[in-house]
Parts: structure tokens; sequence; C-alpha cells
């Protein structure tokens, strides 16, 4: 069992495989959440969780379960994940490289007619991206508990359709319960999504931490008026209420440094008319630090900058923190399992922190959990032409099955 070499080539071609449904001109992958191409992507996971003899449930929000019958029925089951949905613009491998070298540990474990103690399972978390339906990592929420069963099937995008409509729509609202079940150890592969462990030359990225996030909505609303006859000083312009926002998230990341992220990412501006000075203007904003005390002050910081521009331009604020999810420390033991893992296949590996969100910080509150990190070319990703390459994906996924063997035995 110690010399089992999962097939770098397999998980390589379904990835490839995978990667047609949603796939976009520039090589990258659009498959938001519970859409037509997110159906066809997990009708296809599910058909390959059968072929590998899993027995598949679908719970209430979703979530995909490929379960592997272990010796002693009493242990609860290693189970290993990530997500199939993407960014508008996202890549191939975000999310559905932890869900398929999951499959593959368990088409290899087949190959080589290994009987596990423990059962082992594949999961396939619905919604982790947050950005058709906000807040990420909702439905791993629910199943440890973080979010109840109605919070998030209410979940809406911009169009007001909700998580509940569209897994009715197509074909995914099962029937299990959402979580309240024992998971003996969780393991999420998942590429590193920035530059670190390309630029200093590891192979692994043992992940100890997950940083913190709280997202936010804001609407401003002023006076929509003429371009024309509406002199300067008497606009209440939301659009540019919005711009010193943007500057001020800007300036509040860089003011927390190590480490701070601040993001805008997402802004519609109405009526959207070059010659209306925009009457409303709806933003969100995206703030991240490892450290909980400094996530507040950032917070702190947001709040006052808000209140401060609308005083300024005019301008009435709508203000509501959507989701915070704390920093994360993950469990020690499933932490060394990783770095064993790494250490005995030979792959050089380092400690690391995750700067994007993952299921697995949801799922760490109800199991013992650790993440895998691969390398990912030029530390881009959540854009198209996210890649790794097939030496990566094999050790992550070698990694993977010896610590789900290492908590399965
Ligand atoms: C999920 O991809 C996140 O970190 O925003
Ligand atoms: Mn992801
Ligand atoms: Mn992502």
């Amino acid at each position: 069992m110690n010399n089992l070499k999962i097939n770098g080539q397999r998980l390589w071609d379904s990835l490839m495989e995978m990667a047609q449904h949603g796939a976009t001109p520039k090589g990258g992958v659009c498959r938001l959440a519970l859409t037509d191409v997110d159906k066809a992507a997990r009708d296809l996971f599910v058909r390959w969780c059968e072929e590998a003899g899993c027995a598949v449930t679908i719970d209430q929000m979703g979530n995909i379960f490929g379960r592997r019958e272990g010796r002693d029925p009493s242990r609860a089951p290693i189970m290993m994940g990530s997500h199939i949905d993407s960014q508008p613009t996202g890549g191939k491998y975000d999310g559905i490289y932890g869900v398929l070298a999951g499959l593959e540990v368990i088409r290899t474990l087949n190959d080589a007619g290994i009987e596990t103690a423990a059962p082992i399972e594949v999961s396939a978390w619905t919604n982790e991206e947050g950005s058709r339906f906000a807040p990420a990592m909702v439905s791993s929420g629910v199943f440890a508990g973080v979010f109840d069963l109605e919070y998030g099937l209410s979940r809406a995008d911009l169009d007001g359709v909700s998580m509940g409509e569209e897994l009715q729509r197509i074909g995914y609202a099962g029937a299990a319960p959402v979580g309240g079940r024992e998971v003996g150890a969780f393991f999420e592969a998942h590429i590193e999504q920035g530059p670190i462990l390309e630029d200093e030359g590891y192979t692994i990225g043992v992940v100890t931490d997950a940083q913190g996030q709280r997202w936010y909505e804001v609407t401003f609303t002023g006076q929509e008026a003429h371009a024309g006859p509406t002199p300067m000083g008497s606009r209440r312009d939301a659009l540019l209420g919005a711009a010193r926002i943007i500057d001020a998230v800007n300036r509040i990341g860089l003011a927390h440094q190590p480490n701070a992220c601040a993001t805008v990412g997402l802004i519609q501006a109405s009526p959207n008319s070059r010659n209306v000075i925009p009457g409303r203007v709806f933003f969100t904003v995206d703030l991240r630090h490892p450290d909980d005390a400094v996530l507040s002050q950032m917070d702190t910081a947001l709040r006052a900058a808000l209140e401060q521009v609308a005083g300024e331009v005019g301008l009435r604020m709508d203000f509501e923190q959507i989701w915070y999810s704390p920093p994360v420390r993950f469990d020690e033991a499933c932490i060394k399992a990783v770095r064993g893992a790494a250490e005995a296949e030979g792959f050089s590996h380092r400690d690391m922190v995750s700067g994007a969100g993952h299921d697995a910080c949801y799922i760490a509150r109800v199991a013992p959990t650790s993440m895998i990190f691969i390398p990912c070319v030029d530390g881009i990703s959540h854009n198209e032409v996210e890649e790794t390459t097939p030496e990566w994906v094999t050790a992550g996924g070698q990694v993977l099955l010896r610590a789900v063997l290492e908590r399965a035995r």
C-alpha cells in the first residue's frame, strides 16, 4: 500500500473532459452554480462516481456524495472534495481539481483492490464561489450548521432567482438531510491560486490556516439628473461616491499590510446612460485578513469611509455586511497527515495560509480537516488563463491518497 500510485494521466484527462462543460474561447470555464452547464458537469461527475462503484447521495442543498464502503460500517467516512461551480471567467482547476482528485483516489483504490477500514467519500459542494449566489461556501456552510437550510435555499442571484428554485429546475434538489452526520476527516486538494509555491519552487502547500473574510453590499442613492444642464455644484452623483469608496477600499488594503486584501469586484450603476448623472449604484466589498483583530480594524475603516463619502457627495447609503467567515486553523493531525504524505512521496513542501475561502473552512467546524495546495502558473486564478501542470496535479492527488489512507486505516 505504501507504493500505491494514483493514475495521473487519468486524473488529467478527467479534468480536461470536465472542462468542456462551460468551456470558454480563452481556454477557461464559465460554470456558474446551478446553471445548465453546472448540471451537465454534475451529471458527468455522478456518472463517474457510479462507474467507480460508489453509492451516490444528493442532499437538500444539492451537495453530491459518492461513497465507497469500508470494512467497518461503524466508522465515519473519510471525505475528500471541493466544488464544481466556477467564476464567470474561471479556470479549469479551481474547485473541480479537488473533486476529481478525490474521485481518482477512489479509482486507484478500486484498481488495486484495496479495502479500507473506514468508508471513503468524495463530495462536491454546491455554490462554493458565491459569484452567482452570495455568500460563498454556502452549502458546505449548511452542512456544517453555520447556516440553516432555509437560508441556503433562499439565496438569490441578481435576477432574484433562488438556489432552491434552481436546484429543483436542474434536478439536484436531493432528499438527504444536509449534514448532521459524522465525518471522520475531510481533505480538500486545490490549486494555490497565488504565486508562492511556484515562486519558491515548492510542489505541495501544506495548508495550516485560511484567512478571514467579510463581504458587504452597498447601495448609494443620489439623484438622477441631466448631464448637461446640471451644474457640477448641485449634483448628487452616486457613481462618484462609489469611485471614492473603490479608492478608499484599496487604501484600506494597503494600510493593513502585510496580508490584507480589499476589493470592490461588482458594481452596477443605474440608469447606466452616458448623459445621465447616475442616481443609484450598487457595489460589493470583499475584505480579508488572517488575523481577526486586523480584519475588524479594516471593517471599522470601511464604515468610516462610507459615512464620510456619503456625507461629502450627498448620498443615501444602504449598507449591509452580508457575510463574515472568521480565520480558520485547520486540524493538527490532518495537517500532519498532509505534511507527512508530502514528505513520504519526496515532494518539496511548505506550510501556508490560504488566501481564498474554501469549503474546507466550514467543514473544519464539524470534522478534522486540512487542505493540500498545488502550484498554479504565475499564481493566476479566477481567470480563464488559470493553469497548472500534469506533474503538480499528480503530486497533489498522490498526497491526497496517502493522507486519506492514513486516516482510513
Ligand atoms: C472563493 O473562491 C473565494 O475565496 O472568494
Ligand atoms: Mn475554489
Ligand atoms: Mn474560486
